[in-house]
């Protein structure tokens, strides 16, 4: 976020060769290169045999061209990317990590400043942790930083469990947690939106404010992740985490600077605000056979490698209080689900009513609210709506809007892990999540996971079960 140059940096993606490297990571990697990396060098340590350096930089370049970028004009031959085994991950392969390490520093003149990303299952994160602390690698005469990617333990005590192991090795100030969230462009310019126009942020409070929904909805389907997925289910998946995220960032105080623990002491105080969640307000749903823009898709209990009496949700709805000044008695109600009926990620701020209606003809319920609508994706942007008067000699209202699309103005956005990565070399932790806040997140979350919900079937392709609409006490989705 802040305008530092990068340092000369070892970047070692754990996991070097697996879905979200080759997806997400090194197509960032090679966007940022030119601007901002110039002496970068990367090893993908990976579990396999079968890839060395040459064949790694193969790896690369698929990648890249699998995302659109063309690096052939260029003669980019990835000098710079080298390749690992750490095999079964024991001490000794580790060992020989750290010694292609230092090997690789002294033979570039790198200084020491080393990135440790898991890009790995969560179940490796404790072992990789403990062999790149215990073979020295996370001392040198340089910066080293580690990155976790989601999710940070799996309830309360896992992530305890987890944060003491990092803090083992790790100071706190070089721990990177990763919510790929915080990286949107969009959803770093609520802070922006909030904190630089007087205009919304006089109103942002339960005086004129009614409502807060937050829908995350998806066309996907866990397909090839049904075996993770069954074992996870939406909670854990979106709602502890990508979900929670954005509450905070509508929700928090003005933080004192835009500075990392700034920032992240407002973030953890809405946290704490945040009233034990009622089992009454969370809806839990499944989706079944249907079909998602024109194409006909499978129920979740048909997905492979998903158990077929298996009750893990697709899909939750809930409705929490941040019993604080600001928003006491303002329902903030989240909704995520896959195989819905669009993609799409958006903040509703509905506001209030005016307090009587002074149009003989309508009654204030017939006066459709104020709505912020501020779209995260897919086209970011956002919508204020607000009564005009029909021209005619009755008095008819209509309700018209003002509308701006990032993409009309601005063109192409960066991927948030293009974000995210420069951010880790430049030492800004501003849009990651600390110890604490994960475990305030946690500890929210925590006691729902050990209840029985119901869980209502919806077909995809639809917004999820009729049942959540409860949650909204007589009104309707704002987005739909
Ligand atoms: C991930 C979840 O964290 O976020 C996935 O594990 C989900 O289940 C994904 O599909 C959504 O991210 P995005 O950036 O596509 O909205």
């Amino acid at each position: 976020m802040n305008g530092k140059r990068v340092p000369p940096y070892l970047l070692v993606i754990i996991g070097g060769t697996g879905d979200l490297a080759r997806r997400k990571l090194l197509p960032a990697i090679c966007r940022l290169r030119d601007k901002h990396l110039s002496e970068f060098q990367l090893i993908g340590a990976g579990t396999g045999k079968k890839h060395n350096d040459d064949t790694y930089r193969d790896f690369v370049a698929r990648s890249l061209e699998e995302d659109g970028i063309d690096h052939s004009a260029a003669g980019e031959s990835f000098e710079w990317a080298y390749y690992h085994s750490v095999g079964g991950g024991s001490l000794e392969e580790y060992k020989t990590l750290a010694d292609r390490i230092l090997e690789l520093e002294k033979q570039s003149n790198l200084p020491g400043n080393r990135v440790f990303y898991l890009a790995v299952p969560p179940s490796v994160f404790p072992n990789a942790i403990k062999n790149i602390g215990e073979v020295g690698l996370n001392k040198s005469k340089g910066e080293i930083k580690l990155v976790v990617e989601k999710p940070f333990g799996q309830d309360l005590q896992s992530a305890r469990e987890l944060n003491a192991l990092v803090h083992k090795y790790f100071d706190e100030s070089h721990i990177y947690r990763i919510d790929h969230y915080l990286g949107k462009e969009t959803v770093q310019n609520l802070i922006a939106f909030r904190f630089s126009n007087v205009v919304f942020e006089s109103l942002w409070n339960r005086d004129r404010i009614e409502r807060v929904e937050i829908t995350v909805a998806e066309t996907v389907g866990a397909e090839h992740r049904g075996g993770y997925y069954d074992r996870v289910g939406a909670l854990r998946d979106m709602i502890q985490n990508h979900l929670t995220q954005l509450t905070t960032l509508v929700a928090m105080e003005v933080p004192t600077a835009l500075e990392a623990d700034a920032v992240r002491h407002e973030k953890v105080k809405v946290l704490k605000a945040i009233s034990p969640i009622s089992t009454d307000n969370v809806i839990f749903g499944q989706y079944t056979r249907g079909a998602v823009e024109g194409r006909e898709v499978e129920g979740y209990l048909e997905e492979e490698r998903v158990a077929n009496d298996s009750k893990t949700e697709t899909y939750v709805a809930l409705k929490l209080n941040i019993s604080n000044w600001r928003w006491q008695g303002v329902p903030f109600v989240l909704r995520t689900g896959k195989r819905m009926f669009k993609g799409i990620t958006e903040v509703a701020i509905t506001f209030r009513r005016p307090p009587v209606s002074i149009f003989r003809q309508f009654s204030i319920r017939d006066i459709q609210p104020n709505k912020l609508i501020m779209t995260l994706q897919p086209s970011e942007g956002f919508d204020l709506s607000f009564k005009v008067k029909e021209p005619g000699d009755a008095y008819k209202l209509s309700t018209q809007r003002l509308h701006f699309q990032y993409g009309e103005v601005f063109g192409r956005i960066p991927d948030a892990y293009e974000t995210l990565l420069l951010d880790i070399l430049k030492g800004d932790q501003t849009l990651f999540v600390r110890a604490d806040e994960v475990e305030a997140s946690w500890e929210l979350y925590t006691p729902l996971l050990s209840h029985k919900f119901e869980v209502n079937k919806y077909a995809s392709g639809t917004w999820g079960p009729a049942e959540a609409e409860r949650l909204l006490d007589g009104e309707k989705w704002s987005t739909a």
